[in-house]
C-alpha cells in the first residue's frame, strides 16, 4: 500500500515536472528574436509589476496574497517601468540601449521575475534557455545600435568607447568657443560659462554649488561639460532637450548670469564689429538667441574626451589596463552599476531614482531642497520625484564633489554609497577600491592630450 502511494506521488511529480518544463519552454526558434523576447517578457510577468497599469492577477483580491503582490507591484514599478521597451518590441522599433541592459542584467542573473511569482505562475520562470536568447537579442543590439568598432567578445559590453570626434561645422565652433568665454553673456561681465565650467579644470568648478554674479550661489553642483553631448538632455532634471536648448538657460538665470534678455546680450555683442562679421558669415540673420545657442552647441560638441585607457582596451588593447582594474570593472557590472551607467558616457541615457535600495535623503540627514525633486519638478508625477537623470563617469577622477547636491567628496565615498543606496551592496574598502581604479581608467584627452584638472582635491 505504502509503496503504490509512493509511486502514484511519484508519478504525478514527474508529470508535473514535465508540464512545467513544457510551459516554461523557451520560445519557438522559427520566431524573429525580437518576437521570442516579447515572449519571454510576456510570459514572465513584467508587466504585471513593472508598468503604471498594471495587469493584476484575481488573487489580488485575497487579503495575504493581494498585500504582498501589491508591495511587489509597487516595488517593482517605483524601480522600472518596462512599458517603453515593450512598446518598442511590439512595433519592431529600436529599444532603448539602457533598458536593453537591464533586462540582459536580470535576466542573466535570471532575478526575474521572482520565485514567488513563477512558482504560482507556471511558464514565467526565467530559464537558462530564455536567458540565452536575451543575452543573445542584448548583443545584436549592441553590435548595430552603436557600430563603434568593438569586436571579438567585447561587442556586447554595456560601456561603449566615445567617438574620435563629431561631425561639426568649424566656424562655428570657433565662434561657439569665444562665446562661451565672453562674459558679456552675463549682466555686469563678470561670468561666463567657462566661469562654472573651466575647461583646465575639466569642465567644472569643483565647488558644492556654484558661484555666480556677486557670488550668488546656486543649489545644485555643477556637471561636466566634457561629453555632455551624449546625454540624452541635459540638467539633472532633463529640462532642456538639447546643448542649445541648455545654453539659453544660465544667460538669464538670476543666480548665474543674470542678464536681464537675450536682446541685451545682443546689444552688447552687436558693438563688436569682429563678431557681427563673424555671425552673418555663417547665419544670414546675424547676431539672434538661436545662433548664440547654435553656436555654442556646436563647440560643445567638441568637448569630447575620446583615447581613455579604458576606450583602449575596450577596443581591443587587454594591455591598456591592469588586471586589478579590469576586476574593478568586472565588479561594476556584477553590482549593477552598469545598469543605469550605460552606452559612451556611462549615464546620461535616463533619469533613475536616487535611493533605489535605502532612504538616501532621510540618512543624509540635511533638509530637503527644491534641487533633491529632481525630475519632479518639471512633471510633478510623484514617480519622479528624487528622479534624476544619471550623470555620466567619464572623467569622474576629476570632478568632485559628488552627487547633485555635491556631498561626497571623494571618489571612495561616492562609490561606497551608490552601491548601498542604488545596488544594496555592502562593499569592502578593497572592492571600492577596485571600482574606484576602474572609474580612472575612463580619463580621456581633449585636443589629442590627457584632461587634467589644476586645481588639486
Ligand atoms: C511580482 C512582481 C514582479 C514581476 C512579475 C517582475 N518583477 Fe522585476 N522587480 C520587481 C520588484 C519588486 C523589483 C525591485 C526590488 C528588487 O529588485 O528586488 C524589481 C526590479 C526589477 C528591475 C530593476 C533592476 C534591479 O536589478 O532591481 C528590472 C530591470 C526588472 N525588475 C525586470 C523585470 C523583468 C524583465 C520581468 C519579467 C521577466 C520582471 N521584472 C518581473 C517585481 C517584479
Ligand atoms: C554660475 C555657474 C554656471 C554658469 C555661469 C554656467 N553654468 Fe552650466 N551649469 C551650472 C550648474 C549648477 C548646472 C546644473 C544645473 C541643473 O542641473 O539644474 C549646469 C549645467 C550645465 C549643463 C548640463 C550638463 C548635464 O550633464 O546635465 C551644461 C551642458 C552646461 N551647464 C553648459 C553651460 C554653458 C554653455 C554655459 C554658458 C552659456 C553655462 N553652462 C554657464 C553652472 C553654471
Ligand atoms: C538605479 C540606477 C543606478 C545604479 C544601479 C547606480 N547608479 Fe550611480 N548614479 C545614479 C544616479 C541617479 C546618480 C546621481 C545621484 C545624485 O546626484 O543624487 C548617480 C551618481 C553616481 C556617481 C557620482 C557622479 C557625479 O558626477 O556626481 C558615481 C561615481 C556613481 N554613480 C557610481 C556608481 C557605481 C560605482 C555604481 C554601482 C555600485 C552605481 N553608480 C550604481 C544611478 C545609479
Amino acid at each position: 500500500m505504502k509503496r503504490t502511494i509512493a509511486l502514484v506521488v511519484l508519478v504525478v511529480a514527474a508529470i508535473l515536472g514535465v508540464v512545467y518544463s513544457y510551459l516554461n519552454r523557451p520560445p519557438a526558434a522559427d520566431l524573429s528574436l525580437n518576437d521570442q523576447v516579447l515572449e519571454i517578457l510576456s510570459d514572465g510577468g513584467c508587466l504585471s509589476c513593472h508598468s503604471a497599469d498594471p495587469k493584476l492577477p484575481f488573487y489580488m483580491n485575497l487579503p495575504v496574497a493581494g498585500d504582498i503582490i501589491r508591495k511587489d507591484v509597487y516595488e517593482g514599478y517605483r524601480a522600472y517601468d518596462i512599458t517603453p521597451l515593450i512598446s518598442a518590441l511590439e512595433q519592431g522599433l529600436s529599444p532603448m540601449p539602457v533598458d536593453v541592459a537591464k533586462i540582459k542584467k536580470v535576466a542573466a542573473d535570471r532575478r526575474m521575475p521572482m520565485a514567488k511569482y513563477y512558482l504560482v505562475h507556471w511558464g514565467s520562470q526565467m530559464t537558462r534557455a530564455k536567458s540565452d536568447i536575451i543575452t543573445k537579442w542584448a548583443v545584436d543590439f549592441r553590435k548595430t545600435h552603436y557600430n563603434d568598432g568593438l569586436k571579438g567578445e567585447r561587442v556586447g559590453e554595456p560601456i561603449r568607447p566615445i567617438a574620435k570626434s563629431l561631425p561639426v561645422d568649424a566656424r562655428k565652433v570657433a565662434l561657439g568657443e569665444q562665446l562661451y568665454h565672453d562674459t558679456r553673456l552675463s549682466v555686469d561681465n563678470t561670468v561666463s560659462c567657462a566661469s562654472c565650467h573651466d575647461l583646465s579644470t575639466a569642465g567644472v568648478d569643483n565647488k558644492q554649488y556654484s558661484e555666480g554674479v556677486e557670488g550668488q550661489k546656486g543649489g545644485v553642483n555643477a556637471p561636466t561639460v566634457f561629453n555632455a553631448v551624449y546625454n540624452f538632455v541635459q540638467f539633472w532634471d532633463g529640462r532642456a532637450a538639447t546643448l542649445a536648448e541648455q545654453a539659453a538657460g544660465p544667460p538669464l538665470n538670476p543666480v548665474e548670469m543674470a542678464s536681464t534678455s537675450f536682446d541685451e546680450i545682443i546689444a552688447k555683442l552687436e558693438k563688436e564689429k569682429s563678431y557681427v562679421e563673424a555671425f552673418k558669415e555663417i547665419y544670414p540673420d546675424g547676431i539672434t538667441q538661436a545662433n548664440i545657442t547654435d553656436a555654442i552647441e556646436a563647440f560643445e560638441m567638441t568637448l569630447i574626451t575620446p583615447n581613455s585607457r579604458f576606450d583602449k582596451y575596450l577596443l581591443g588593447d587587454d594591455s591598456a589596463i591592469t588586471a586589478e582594474e579590469a576586476e574593478g570593472y568586472a565588479f561594476f557590472k556584477k553590482n549593477n552599476c552598469a545598469i543605469c551607467h550605460v552606452g559612451p558616457n556611462l549615464g546620461g541615457e535616463s533619469y533613475e531614482l536616487m535611493g533605489l535600495r535605502h532612504h538616501y535623503f532621510e540618512d543624509r540627514g540635511l533638509e530637503l531642497t527644491v534641487e533633491d525633486d529632481g525630475r519632479f519638478k518639471q512633471t510633478q508625477q510623484e514617480r519622479d520625484r528624487h528622479r534624476f537623470k544619471v550623470p555620466g563617469l567619464r572623467n569622474i577622477e576629476l570632478t568632485w564633489p559628488y552627487y547633485h547636491d555635491g556631498t561626497r567628496a571623494t571618489l571612495e565615498e561616492a562609490v561606497r554609497d551608490m552601491a548601498k543606496y542604488q545596488s544594496d551592496a555592502e562593499l569592502t574598502d578593497e572592492e571600492v577600491a577596485k571600482i574606484v581604479s576602474f572609474l580612472k581608467t575612463l580619463t580621456g584627452e581633449y585636443k589629442g592630450v590627457p584632461l587634467t584638472n589644476k586645481n588639486k582635491q
